[in-house]
Formats: structure tokens, C-alpha cells, sequence
């Protein structure tokens, strides 16, 4: 089930988000989970955020963001994932059309994203679900020094 991020899930994102295999892929380092707290509670004012629920746990994460002015029919999604215990169950998937199906509802016509060059579950992923890939930002991510290739993915509604 999809629903907002509130403070509570907090601590369940901080699993996500620093699990060994998910942390090379998201867009912040290492801290401390009360560090994580600050930094999570600020975004959650200027950003929409959904969490997905399995059970009673937390399973996954997604951030909306919608784009202003004359751009204001684009979203960029970020900070995509999914607990590793509950990868390949198909629950990033219906994540991500439930939130295609509430965008497009609000007339939304295009969802961007980027994705490091390296990361081989999620391109794959996001290509079955329709997102194309349209270019490239040479040198954007720096991951423990090493600069890694984002490719910018997009698919329209
Ligand atoms: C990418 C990610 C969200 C996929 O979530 P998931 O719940 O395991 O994916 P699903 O089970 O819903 O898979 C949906 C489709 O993507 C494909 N897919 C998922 N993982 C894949 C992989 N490792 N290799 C190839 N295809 C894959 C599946 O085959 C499936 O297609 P199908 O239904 O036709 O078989 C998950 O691996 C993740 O959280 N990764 C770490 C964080 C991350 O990289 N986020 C992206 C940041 S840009």
C-alpha cells in the first residue's frame, strides 16, 4: 500500500537507505541516524514523499518533485528503493504505477529521473516500466571519489 512519509517511518528510511547494497546508489553519504532525522524532516517539507507498505513494514521509499512555471507538467522522481528483502517480489513496480497513475491524474505529462551508469538493477527496472533513456550527465556522482556517469531517463504519460 502507498502512503505519505510522516515522521515515524523515519527510522525504517534510515534502513533502506544505508543498507550496504542501496547506499552506493542514493545521493548522501554515511551519517549518523539523528543526522538523518534533520536531513529527512527538512525534505519532507519541499518534497512529497511516499513509502510503500508491506505487512506492516516499511518496504520502500519514493520522492516527488514537481518541476515550476512553464515546466510545471514534469516530475522528477528520486531516492527510489526498496528494501533488499523484499526485492524481485514486484513491489517496486507497483510503487511506481501507483504514483504513474496519481501523476497522471494531475495532469502531469512527463517523469524524469536520473540513474548512475553503474547501477544495473535499476536501469533495467525503470526500462520495464517505460522510461527511456534520453542522455547523460558526464561525471555527476561521486562515489568515494570515483565520478560515475548519471543517465537521465524519462517516459511520458
Ligand atoms: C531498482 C529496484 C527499485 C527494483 O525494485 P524491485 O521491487 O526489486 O523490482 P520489481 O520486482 O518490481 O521488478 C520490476 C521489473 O524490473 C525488473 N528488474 C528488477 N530488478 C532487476 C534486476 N536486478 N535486473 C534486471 N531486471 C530487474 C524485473 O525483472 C521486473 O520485470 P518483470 O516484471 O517483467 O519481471 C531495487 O532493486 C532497489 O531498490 N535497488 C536499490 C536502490 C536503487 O538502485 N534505486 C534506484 C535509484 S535511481
Amino acid at each position: 500500500m502507498l502512503r505519505k512519509c510522516t515522521k515515524n517511518d523515519i527510522q525504517y528510511i534510515y534502513k533502506i537507505y544505508f543498507h550496504p547494497t542501496v547506499n552506493p546508489f542514493m545521493n548522501i553519504k554515511t551519517m549518523s541516524l539523528n543526522d538523518f532525522s534533520d536531513y529527512w524532516a527538512k525534505r519532507m517539507i519541499n518534497e512529497d514523499i511516499f513509502v510503500w507498505v508491506e505487512g506492516d513494514k516499511i518496504a520502500g521509499m519514493i520522492c516527488i518533485n514537481q518541476e515550476s512555471n512553464r515546466c510545471s507538467g514534469t516530475v522528477t522522481l528520486c531516492s527510489l528503493a526498496i528494501h533488499p528483502d523484499y526485492h524481485n517480489k514486484g513491489l517496486g513496480r507497483k510503487m511506481v504505477n501507483e504514483i504513474l497513475s496519481k501523476l497522471k491524474k494531475d495532469k502531469i505529462v512527463r517523469v524524469q529521473l536520473i540513474v548512475e551508469e553503474d547501477n544495473d538493477k535499476a536501469r533495467p527496472f525503470y526500462k520495464k516500466l517505460g522510461f527511456e533513456e534520453e542522455g547523460k550527465l558526464r561525471k555527476y556522482f561521486n562515489r568515494e571519489g570515483k565520478f560515475i556517469d548519471e543517465i537521465m531517463m524519462a517516459r511520458l504519460l
